[in-house]
């Protein structure tokens, strides 16, 4: 049988995060990873330009043969996760209702903060997931529109200014009393233990991870699982493949960049 891959896509280093733990989780599998660092950021874009970008990326990733279509964008899943299903005939994974099912099961007062780009918050697409789960829930959902861009630079928890920025987001939740916060943009998988500190009683759900065992049961499922031991991956950039590497390095060192 040919070389089948998993294709990932985000705007950009969020969907490295992701790649991190899907290698973590299904080590067998072949990732093809694009990132569309030409648009980042996604999260202050219309939802017809994310449109747009996200069938470019799904076209970039057509060129491997792919068995299954992980969105690992927040901001995408959320605007063009429909649009790509017509255009594809693999199964589509987007990131956000996994994150729901996941806060939703960890829950106990009912009260879930939603941390993530202007875009997804714009679009309510996470109060709908966690309402279609439990119609009680009270979501409290707040665009952070610098955090991605920060982190898309390097820029990291040792960071005092990105540090004072996410505090005072979470500040903000923490007065709703939540006892449960998704981090609803996959960049901010590298704040998770930041906010673990910042908010100890609170369950921190990260986006960057969840969806994975849903694609394991598809893939299982279809019997597409890899059992060879000569996983390949692949990650290309639109844009500035020098400036992803060194922010890429802090996350994944092991993986290969190239300009698409
Ligand atoms: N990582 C993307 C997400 O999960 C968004 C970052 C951006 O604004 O491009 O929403």
């Amino acid at each position: 049988m040919s070389k089948k891959y998993i294709g990932v896509f985000d705007s950009g280093i969020g969907g490295m995060t992701v790649v991190k733990h899907l290698i973590e989780r299904l080590p067998n599998e072949n990732i093809v990873f694009l990132a569309d660092t030409k648009n980042m950021p996604y999260g202050s874009r219309t939802r017809k330009q994310i449109i747009e970008y996200s069938l470019n990326d799904l076209r970039i990733l057509n060129r491997y043969d792919l068995k299954a279509l992980l969105i690992a964008c927040n901001t995408a899943d959320s605007a063009a996760r429909k649009t790509l299903e017509k255009q594809t005939s693999v199964p589509v994974l987007g990131v956000i209702e996994a994150t729901a099912r996941k806060a939703c099961s960890l829950t106990e007062n009912g009260k879930i903060g939603v941390i993530a780009t202007s875009a997804t918050v714009k679009s309510g697409k996470y109060t709908k997931a966690l309402h279609s789960l439990n119609k009680d829930i009270k979501v409290y959902s707040l665009a952070c529109p610098e955090l991605a861009e920060m982190i898309e630079a390097g820029k990291t928890a040792d960071d005092l200014q990105l540090m004072e920025i996410l505090e005072n987001y979470l500040n903000q939740l923490k007065k709703k009393q939540i006892d449960t916060i998704i981090l609803g943009c996959t960049h901010y998988d590298v704040l998770k233990e930041k906010t673990e500190e910042l908010l100890p009683e609170v369950h921190v759900v990260s986006s960057s991870v969840c969806a994975i065992d849903d694609l394991k049961e598809v893939l299982e499922k279809q019997d597409l699982l890899n059992d060879e031991h000569d996983s390949e991956r692949i990650c290309l950039v639109t844009a500035d493949p020098e400036g992803f590497k060194k922010t890429a390095a802090a996350i994944l060192d092991e993986i290969e960049i190239n300009l698409v």
